[in-house]
């Protein structure tokens, strides 16, 4: 198949916002266009760390965040496509200290050896208020919250002075149609701490994703960020893995692959 558009050569590969199809007929300008693959670059990372769920990490980060030199920060989800890329961002930018939470010794390992966090509490198996309070005895600076519930209460109850909560996904509650669980306890050290707490959607960010997946590129070409992929197989098994990022069932960006690759430049 050809495109008459210019700038999308026969051959390229190209990344965008698609279903699982064989044809698509895709925007070729604005924010929305479909992106080429840039060159050296594995088609799959640009679904993950150089996709939607990095620069969620990057922004969320580094924006809304923000960030500030020598933050203390913990990160949930911290073995997911998302929290795995934001704790390494904010190491690279200058955090004095990056601790993780993540569910299990396998994916607490990862994140300490592989993603080079400090810390990783498994709330699996341990307090997360307890380890938190240990961790953290001058308080959570900046909080990248992936999960909500339990690990953002015992959060809020330790922030520092002037400590954030970015509030990026809420995946402990299932996201479901059922009564909310309740809201948390601690909310009230945000006054005492004169904390902030903020959500943000990716995509009011999305005229300067072509920058920040540069700056990326950059980062992993250079061995200083690391990701992981977890790849299952067959368009059979959709349901299942989407289900899946609700069990824990994955480390690092989930991918699902639907058909071998077409012969391409990459
Ligand atoms: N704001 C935005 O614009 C934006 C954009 C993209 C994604 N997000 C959000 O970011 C979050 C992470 O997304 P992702 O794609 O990177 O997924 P992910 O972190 O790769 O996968 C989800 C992980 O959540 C953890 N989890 C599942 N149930 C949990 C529970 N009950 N309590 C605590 N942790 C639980 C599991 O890890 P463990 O094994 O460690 O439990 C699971 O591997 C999601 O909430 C997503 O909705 C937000």
């Amino acid at each position: 198949v050809a495109s008459n558009a210019e700038g999308y050569p026969v051959g390229a590969w190209v990344s965008g916002l698609f279903g699982w199809q064989d044809y698509v007929v895709g925007e070729t300008k604005g924010p929305m266009r479909m992106q080429i693959v840039p060159e050296g670059v594995d088609p799959k990372a640009m679904l993950g760390v150089f996709g939607t769920t990095g620069l969620t990490a990057y922004f969320g980060m580094l924006e809304v965040g923000p960030l500030k030199e020598g933050d203390a920060v913990l990160v949930s989800g911290a073995a997911g496509a998302t929290g795995s890329v934001a704790g390494q961002i904010a190491r690279l930018k200058g955090a004095t200290k990056v601790v993780g939470i993540a569910g299990g010794p396998a994916k607490c390992a990862w994140v300490r050896d592989v993603a080079g966090f400090d810390a990783c509490i498994d709330y699996k198996s341990e307090s997360i208020a307890g380890r938190v309070r240990d961790m953290f005895p001058a308080g959570v600076d900046l909080y990248f919250d992936n999960v909500g519930g339990e690990a953002l209460d015992a959060t809020l109850g330790q922030l520092a002075m002037n400590g954030r909560v970015v509030l990026c996904g809420g995946i402990s509650s299932g996201y479901g149609t059922g009564t909310p669980p309740p809201g948390p306890r601690n909310y009230f050290n945000l006054v005492i701490m004169r904390g902030r707490m903020e959500g943000f959607i990716l995509l009011d960010y999305i005229a300067r994703f072509a920058a920040a997946r540069e700056e990326l590129i950059g980062w992993v070409r250079d061995g200083k960020l690391r990701y992981a992929e977890d790849i299952a197989e067959g368009l059979e098994n959709a349901p299942a893995t989407l289900r899946g990022l609700f069990e824990g069932a994955n480390l690092g960006k989930q991918v699902l692959k639907v058909a071998d690759a077409p012969l391409g430049p990459n």
